[in-house]
């Protein structure tokens, strides 16, 4: 088996590299069928899934059985001023990746996120939910979808949230960081959602890659909690002492609203391949854990 995936220098990108290079996740072993597959792993230098002759062309060349798509533009602050950018990487590019999939017969797995929903309420969304973006990143995201949804017959959509791992930036990393250089901090406590360990979202991916239970899917750590829960936890959990104070959205505004409530429920996986997503504490407790270990 062919393997490619495409924004393979991003955070969930590397991630997938290094499971499937070792054969297994956090979770444990990935499919058999994966074992002995070769892996192209690409990224924009190499790639630009916004060219659809380059994305042909190369193909062309790999002749991918399994695409996996980790190329975005998730800078929702920047997706809100450069329309174009946010259409063409979010929207465009997974479009091209349907088109080139379907054409050469290839499986497409494409990651997208809770942005897609308008994040109020107060009940869990499950994948047959309407969607109702309110920012640029959520309605490009959506774009990449629809096209993905409507130009690959073997396409699989996996929108998650609220992501960390081990490579890139993410807010882990920068709590880590706060809670070292700082006594105090304050942190949203009026916006809830799913932390997601990346080694996690990656084995449930490759579970599905070997399937043909093609759709959309909700993959997310188990469980919910505020920003200032999750940072509680992380200074927890890292030995920092820093103190985490609860605000409002409304004392520490950002420049694009961010959902109240975006909270996902992994439906599709437990009526699937299943749904092992750990449980937030646990699987933040296993990433730090395996930071020190490093
Ligand atoms: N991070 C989160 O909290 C979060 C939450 C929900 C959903 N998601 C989704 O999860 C997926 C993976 O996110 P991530 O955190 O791994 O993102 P990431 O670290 O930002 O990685 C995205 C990668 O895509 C590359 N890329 C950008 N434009 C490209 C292009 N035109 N052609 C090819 N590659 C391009 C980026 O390169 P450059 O760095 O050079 O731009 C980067 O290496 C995305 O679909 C994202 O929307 C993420």
């Amino acid at each position: 088996m062919k393997l490619l995936i495409t924004g393979g220098k991003g955070q969930l990108g590397r991630e997938l590299c290094e499971i499937l290079q070792n054969g297994k996740s956090r979770l444990g072993a990935l499919p058999d069928e994966l074992l002995d597959a070769k892996i192209t792993a690409v990224d924009v230098d190499e790639l630009d899934i916004t060219d659809l002759t380059a994305v042909r062309r190369f193909f062309a060349d790999c002749r991918p059985d399994v695409v996996i798509n980790c190329a975005a533009m998730t800078n929702v602050d920047g997706c809100e001023t450069q329309y174009e950018t946010a259409m063409l990487v979010n929207g465009i590019g997974p479009q091209n990746l349907a088109i080139a999939s379907a054409e050469c017969g290839a499986k497409l797995l494409h990651v997208s996120t809770d942005y897609v929903f308008r994040g109020d309420g107060d009940t869990p969304r499950c994948e047959w939910d309407a969607v109702d973006p309110s920012t640029v990143y959520g309605k490009s995201k959506l774009y990449g979808e629809q096209a993905v949804l409507r130009h690959c017959p073997k396409s699989f959509v996996v929108r998650t949230a609220w992501l960390y791992g081990q490579y890139g930036n993410n807010f882990v990393k920068t709590m880590q960081r706060l809670g070292r250089e700082k006594d105090e901090i304050t942190v949203v406590s009026d916006q809830r959602g799913n932390p997601t360990n990346a080694n996690d979202l990656a084995h449930h991916l490759c579970k599905l890659a070997v399937t043909e239970a093609y759709g959309i899917y909700h993959c997310t750590g188990t469980g919910e909690c505020s920003w200032y829960e999750f940072a509680t936890r992380i200074m927890e959990e890292s030995g920092l002492s820093c103190r985490v104070l609860p605000v409002t959205s409304e004392e520490y505004p950002s420049k694009t609203p961010r959902p109240k409530f975006s909270s996902l429920r992994n439906l599709m996986l437990s009526v699937t391949v299943g749904d092992e997503m750990r449980q937030w504490e646990d699987a933040l407790h296993d990433f730090v854990t395996l930071q020190e270990e490093k």
